[in-house]
């Protein structure tokens, strides 16, 4: 009997439809500057709507001959999220403060030449393994499979060029009742950075009325495969360029993390975070416990970059819950992280070293943001304890992540 895997559920005609969507998607794509449409906006509670939410989409230059758009989704309270089609990199989330003034939350850069350059996978979509695999290697059906090794000894985010070095094909998804949404998709073919198997993937971001951006993962393969996809967004909560996240609050319901080798490997324990620096069980500053030269899990990662379990009432629930909050206390922005994965890899930006100049011409520098990417745990592949990221071509993998935006 077919096992069924965490977020991974029989297929039903998906790659008939998924290949419809694609081929109408390519048809219908817009080329050049425009509003697509206009989306039907219902207010949010208690808020007054300025005006119908909207997708517009322009020209943003060029990767290999192939052209780039940007598209500009805004919701019915002026929040605004743009998201280009290299890499489905969510470039900017400009957010209201608890006095309503505006402010963009996630890092990135100015132009797409300088994302082409090298970036340390600002707002992408990482695929098709997020997070590591130790000594690039992992063995399915008695086939073992050797993967780039672009992180020392090891594989991260998809080897040489992952789902984040590729244009994807975008449609804006018609009829959404609460905000607007883009659907990116494209194909990864078989033996794609050593992969097997045809991948159909597609990413679906939605900005909602209630100032939520929620993303939906879908993929489907015709053999089996490995596949754990996120978000890589940098947040600063107070803006960035504003400096330190040190001060910002972080919540997780996470009781438990998975502690990693000097390499940032797994060692396959999971392990309590009661009194540790991993505790955030109850709110917490990043920077409180980040200088604990006591933890060796603190200097392997060099601040934080773990792997959080979340608490989940049993090991194959993949029910949406809320995986934890940040706060910043300044601005009194919050975002709550909602999502269907078993694990969220909490990373305070400590490869963040001064050479990267923001939109807003200030320096990146170490802890100047943290990435909360939803996941499941690094080098599962390699890891018979943690649940399983194969897909087979009878299974479709699906996954969803909010990310929801308020004041306090
Ligand atoms: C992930 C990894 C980090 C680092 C960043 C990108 O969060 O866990 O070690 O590689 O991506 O710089």
């Amino acid at each position: 009997m077919m096992r069924i895997a965490l977020g991974r559920s029989p297929k039903s005609g998906g790659v008939t439809l998924l290949v419809s969507v694609v081929i109408l998607g390519a048809l219908i794509m817009s080329s050049g500057a425009g509003t697509l449409a206009a989306a039907q906006a219902t207010p949010a509670a208690g808020a007054t709507p300025a005006a119908a939410a909207s997708i517009t989409s322009e020209p943003f230059g060029d990767v290999e001959g192939q052209s780039v758009d940007l598209y500009t989704l805004t919701n019915a309270n002026g929040m605004e999220v743009k998201i280009m089609t290299y890499g489905g990199i969510v470039q900017s989330i400009n957010v209201p403060d608890r006095d309503g003034q505006m402010a963009n939350v996630a890092l990135g850069f100015a132009t797409l030449e300088e994302y082409v350059a090298g970036n340390p996978y600002f707002g992408c979509i990482v695929g098709r393994y997020g997070n590591r695999i130790a000594r690039g290697t992992f063995s399915l059906d008695g086939k073992t499979y050797r993967l780039a090794l672009n992180n020392g000894e090891n594989t991260l985010h998809g080897g040489e060029k992952g789902f984040d070095k590729f244009v994807w094909g975008a449609t804006q998804v018609p009829d959404i009742q609460n905000g607007v949404a883009l659907k990116l998709s494209r194909v990864s073919p078989d033996g794609e950075e050593n992969y097997p198997g045809t991948m159909m993937v597609d990413v679906t971001y939605t900005l909602t009325n209630t100032n939520e951006l929620q993303i939906d993962y879908h993929a489907t393969t015709d053999k089996a495969t490995i596949v754990n996809l996120t978000n890589h967004t940098y947040f600063n909560l107070a803006g960035e360029g504003s400096g330190t996240v040190a001060n910002q609050q972080l919540q997780l319901n996470a009781s438990n993390y998975t502690p990693v080798d000097e390499t940032l490997i797994p060692t396959g324990e999971i392990a309590p975070v009661a009194g540790t620096p991993f505790d955030f069980t109850t709110a917490t500053a990043i920077g409180d416990r980040i200088r604990d030269g006591s933890s060796e899990q603190i200097t392997f990662g060099r601040g934080y970059d773990h792997n959080f379990v979340l608490d989940r009432p049993s090991p194959d629930d993949t029910s949406m819950i809320v995986a934890g909050t940040v706060t910043d206390p300044e601005s009194g922005r919050t975002m709550e992280i909602r999502t269907t994965e078993p694990g969220i890899q909490f990373y305070s930006g400590n490869f963040l070293d001064g050479t990267i100049t923001g939109p807003s011409g200030k320096v990146y520098r170490q802890g100047d943001a943290f990435a909360l990417e939803t996941q499941h745990y690094p080098d599962s592949p390699n890891q018979p304890n943690f649940p399983t990221t194969v897909l087979q071509p009878d299974q479709e993998y699906t996954s969803t992540t909010v990310y929801a935006f308020s004041t306090s």
